[in-house]
């Protein structure tokens, strides 16, 4: 059976942003800035440096900064340009240069579920990726490239995992799942049985919760109008996931790499800092400064 490619990786970025207020009142929680660069872009570039040409971005009233991020900007070129600042200059074009992005709107904010079901006609009858730009992940390999090798060799759609304690698994969606052996990713990769959506700690399947990273065959589509709301009353994606377990296997990994919840205001602050020590630029000074100042 020949295992049709990935080509395209959509960005649910339609959401409310409430857990950043006030600064998501009026503008994106995609576009806040990690040091520099705003947390949708290193989404993007994950998925470019896992080999996605063609990007899909579904987004909402109020996330217009999102396109105009993306797309060329005239006048700052211009201007750059007769400074004579070739640096800045290079550094802006590469961002509209960077791939070829379509949008599509959710209106109204009813769930990933939904926003990932609102690319559908974008996506057509083929395997995509989903990211979600508020899980910034840093590792050598990107985690959707670790997710694409195990979905080559499966052709069956599959979730980035990670371990969380116990007290933080209701922020997740949860797996049950049993390990599958000798892959060559050693004892990280598991075949799903079930999962649940923001379960209470006592009803939790397991400690592995689902990050915001999925490759998924495009009979999610079905999946997503097949369910109810769930939790939250919102159309989740993890339901349609169970739905699609009745007759479809589903892998999950965990991934290698450092994940940060960057749409919560500490893992923010948190990929702030680590992102600013790792910049060749910042690094050094930043290290010095934070050495400075006397924590207790
Ligand atoms: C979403 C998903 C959830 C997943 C999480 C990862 O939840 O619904 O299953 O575990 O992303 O970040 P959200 O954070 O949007 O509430």
């Amino acid at each position: 059976m020949m295992i049709p490619k990935v080509r395209k990786a959509v960005f649910p970025a339609a959401g409310l942003g409430t857990r950043f207020l006030p600064a998501t009142k009026a503008q994106p929680k995609e576009m806040l800035p990690l040091v520099d660069k705003p947390l949708i872009q290193y989404g993007v570039e994950e998925a470019i440096h896992s080999g996605i040409q063609n990007i899909i971005v579904v987004t909402g009233r109020g996330k217009s900064s999102i396109e105009d991020h993306f797309d060329v900007s005239f006048e700052l070129e211009q201007l750059l340009e007769s400074k004579g600042k070739s640096e800045l200059l290079s550094m802006v074009r590469a961002i509209s240069d960077m791939i070829d992005i379509s949008y599509v709107r959710q209106k109204e904010a009813l769930g990933l579920g939904h926003a990932v079901h609102r690319a559908k006609e974008l996506v057509g009858n083929e395997p995509f990726a989903a990211i979600l730009s508020d899980d910034v992940i840093s590792s050598e390999t990107p985690c959707v490239r670790q997710l694409l090798d195990v979905y080559e060799y499966y052709g069956a759609s599959v979730l980035a995992l990670m371990e969380v304690p116990k007290e933080q698994i209701s922020a997740y969606g949860v797996v049950d799942a049993e390990q599958v052996g000798d892959n060559g990713v050693g004892n990280r990769l598991f075949r799903i049985r079930n999962m649940v959506e923001k379960p209470r700690p006592a009803d939790a399947p397991s400690n592995l919760a689902i990050i915001g990273r999925y490759i998924l065959t495009p009979e999610i589509f079905h999946c997503v109008e097949s369910i109810e709301p769930g939790s939250g009353g919102e159309i989740q994606l993890t339901d349609a996931l169970k739905y699609m377990l009745r007759n479809r296997p589903i892998y999950g990994l965990k991934f290698e790499g450092t994940r940060y919840d960057a749409g919560d205001k500490l893992g923010f602050l948190k990929a702030t800092v680590e992102f600013a020590l790792n910049r060749h630029d910042l690094g050094e000074s930043f290290r010095a400064y934070l050495k400075n100042l006397c924590i207790q």
